[in-house]
């Protein structure tokens, strides 16, 4: 496995981690501790979660209810140390008013649920899910400082933020003497780039750590999904995953099928290759992948010191 800065801090992170989405949604507790355990086994040591995952990604629900969360805390219960245990808050997690967005309000309460929910006494990467533009940021930041500085989090993050939002939280940073944002987490795959255009310069220039999600689109990167009607029984499409549909595209459909040719007699899946592909991008700290089986966890370990030859790149590029 292989191991970066995540950012400009001295914090050590795989360059893949393990994302839990799926935990307590469509994956049962014994699974997702078996994912957990390959993973750990395979040296990937950042696990990512968020209070509202669980069952509340439902449509039938309204608001996040922390199932994902309780099932990693019990797993990491005994042996917190081995993993950099990274959360987020900012979804609603309640009817009220004041359950959801980036007040001081909200985030001191829900960073205490989260302690209790993942049994621990300090979250590793406290993130913010997304831009709340009813809060000031410096409301924010203020609270997640004072986080800090009472040892409950060790470093903050944000995430689905544009490269202004974050230039501008930087900005207030600085100038209130508040921590800095020491990550970004986005959406990044072979089919979704826009990335590269603000928040990916942004980052490389202010050495922020970029984790980067759905690095197989979803899904759509393991070729599994030949049309918008063919969906594989026990996959996430056919479960009833919402978000997926945006990938679902005939452009979409052709690039993996050139992805594919691609790939030729290297002996590697689709699935790896795409996110070998996003390892291979300078500014990327650390991929975060959906594994649903814990086979995807050694798919994904097997390629983390891929190198990729130049001529690779631009055949890509040329897709
Ligand atoms: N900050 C945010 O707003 C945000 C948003 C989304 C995600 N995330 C984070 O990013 C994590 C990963 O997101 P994601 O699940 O969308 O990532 P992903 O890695 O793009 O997709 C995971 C899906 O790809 C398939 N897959 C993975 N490995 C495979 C393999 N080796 N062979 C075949 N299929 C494979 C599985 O589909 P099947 O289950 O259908 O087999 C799996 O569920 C989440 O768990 C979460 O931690 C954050």
């Amino acid at each position: 496995m292989e191991f970066k800065n995540l950012g400009g801090t001295g914090l050590k992170i795989s360059n893949i981690s393990l994302g839990t989405m799926a935990f307590g949604r469509w994956i049962d507790e014994q699974a997702s501790h078996e994912i957990m355990d390959v993973a750990l086994e395979q040296g990937i040591n950042l696990i990512d979660t968020a209070n509202f995952y669980g069952k509340g990604q439902d449509e039938a629900f309204k608001y996040g209810t922390g199932e994902c969360e309780e099932i990693v805390g019990r797993y990491l219960k005994g042996k917190r140390n081995t993993a950099v245990l990274a959360t987020k808050v900012g979804l609603p997690m309640g009817e009220g008013q004041n359950d959801k967005g980036l007040s001081r309000h909200h985030i001191i309460q829900q960073a205490e649920e989260s302690l209790r929910r993942l049994q621990t006494d300090w979250i590793d990467l406290y993130q913010v899910h997304r831009f709340d533009d009813s809060t000031p940021l410096e409301e924010t930041l203020s609270a997640l400082t004072d986080l800090v500085r009472q040892g409950k989090v060790r470093y903050i993050g944000c995430s689905n933020y544009a490269a202004w939002q974050m230039a501008k939280a930087r900005g207030i940073s600085d100038l209130k003497g508040l921590e800095h944002f020491a990550s970004s987490q986005s959406q990044y795959n072979l089919l979704s780039r826009e990335l590269e255009n603000e928040v990916m310069p942004y980052c490389a220039s202010e050495k922020m750590g970029l984790l980067v999600y759905s690095p197989m689109a979803r899904g759509v990167l393991s070729g599994k999904y030949k049309s918008k009607s063919d969906m594989p029984k026990d996959s996430r499409a056919a479960k009833g995953e919402e978000l997926i549909q945006h990938y679902f595209t005939d452009s979409n459909f052709r690039k993996v099928e050139a992805y594919k040719g691609l790939l030729g007699d290297q002996g590697y899946e689709l699935s790896q290759f795409a996110l070998a592909w996003t390892l291979n991008q300078p500014a990327v700290t650390s991929a975060i992948v959906g594994a649903s089986k814990p086979h995807h966890v050694l798919d994904a370990a097997e390629i983390s010191g891929w190198k990729w030859t130049e001529g690779l790149k631009t055949q890509v590029s040329n897709i």
